[in-house]
């Protein structure tokens, strides 16, 4: 499953070109209108008062550009960002060594912030709220509370499960922006923008082309444009046609509307054996032999967006869209 092309969730090598793609300003961030149009007045105000940012944060399914706002919010603001994660942070001598070391104004991001032990939380919340750290340093009766006084700083969170956050955690935010799946032209202008990274010549239609089967993702977008150059390379003379670019998504076995061959096997598997449905998740599990929650939690979001299937309180249906997609006709 981990290395289904599309699937949203980095690997390896994505790490090392999003490195590179990863833009720097709010005016190279494409798309997430409402986002940055928020953040940026946020940013200019704080800039006005010569304060620090409000506390931010950030959630939204895999891919879409949490990480990359964060390091933007701290180059806005001209200052440092610390990067680290929730199961990073396991012990509060962990989090007290991160946060002491940073400079005035600086951005701390924690991602997966939901994955965050409570007993941190706890020390987060005043860390937060009058940027102070309150430690218990000894054991047993020798033990006793230090306040240690820290920088004024902005907290970014991450998650992509908003809903896995403790409400005292959550409310402890200034600042909630949801990240949305990117549109078909949002997602082409991405494509044009890293290409010219990469250095390789594309047209606007195989940019398209690359954007239409990324999954409102632009992280699956680059990976999917590194891909094609690839074939493009070997099988033409490096530049990237809309010919060349179908062709080669074609062999990676994504189609038009962004779905591979589990999508594929799941929903011809909803239609041929299941009549369409409703049938119920852990049946349908069962017969495609995956678990219940890799669909709930990694097939079925982009179909449901997506329009293919839908949720009832019978089970999952498939659509007159998923008929269609596979040339059945739904009675
Ligand atoms: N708005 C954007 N404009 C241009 N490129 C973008 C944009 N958003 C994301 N990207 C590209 O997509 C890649 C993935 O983004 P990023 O790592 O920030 O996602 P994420 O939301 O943090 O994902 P995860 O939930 O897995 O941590 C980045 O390297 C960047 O190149
Ligand atoms: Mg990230």
């Amino acid at each position: 499953m981990s290395n289904r092309i599309i699937s949203s969730d980095a690997d390896e090598f994505d790490d090392q070109i999003e490195l590179s793609l990863r833009p720097q300003k709010l005016s190279q961030y494409i798309g997430q209108h409402k986002v940055k149009e928020n953040l940026k007045i946020f940013i200019e105000a704080a800039r006005q008062r010569e304060e620090c940012l409000d506390h931010v944060l950030l959630y939204g399914p895999p891919g879409l550009g949490k990480t990359t706002l964060a390091t933007i919010i701290a180059n806005e603001m001209n200052v440092n960002v610390r990067l680290t994660s929730g199961p990073a942070i396991e012990r509060p001598g962990d989090l007290a060594a991160i946060v002491s070391s940073l400079q005035p104004g600086d951005v701390l991001f924690i991602d997966e912030i939901h994955r965050l032990p409570r007993a941190i939380e706890e020390v987060l919340y005043p860390a937060m709220e009058d940027f102070c750290l309150d430690i218990v340093v000894g054991k047993g009766p020798e033990a006793r509370s230090i306040r240690l006084d820290l920088p004024p700083f902005t907290l970014v969170g991450a998650t992509t499960r908003v809903g896995a956050l403790s409400a005292p955690l959550r409310d402890r935010f200034g600042v909630l922006l949801r990240l949305d799946f990117y549109d078909e032209q949002s997602l082409e202008n991405i494509v044009i923008r890293s290409s010219k990274l990469f250095n390789v010549e594309m047209d606007q239609k195989a940019a398209n082309e690359i954007a239409k089967r990324s999954r409102g993702t632009p992280r699956i977008a680059n990976r999917l444009l590194k891909r094609v150059r690839d074939y493009a390379q070997v099988l033409g003379d490096g530049t990237i046609t809309e010919e060349l670019a179908a062709q080669a998504l074609e062999l990676l076995q994504v189609d038009p509307r962004g779905l591979d061959h589990i999508d594929h096997n799941l929903l011809i598997s909803m239609i041929e054996r299941f009549g369409g449905g409703p049938v119920g998740l852990d049946t349908l599990a069962a017969s495609i032999g995956e678990e219940r929650v890799t669909i709930e939690d990694v097939y079925e979001p982009y179909l449901l967006q997506m329009g293919f299937i839908q949720r009832t309180p019978r089970g999952r249906v498939a659509t007159t869209l998923a008929y269609e997609h596979f040339g059945y006709i739904k009675s």
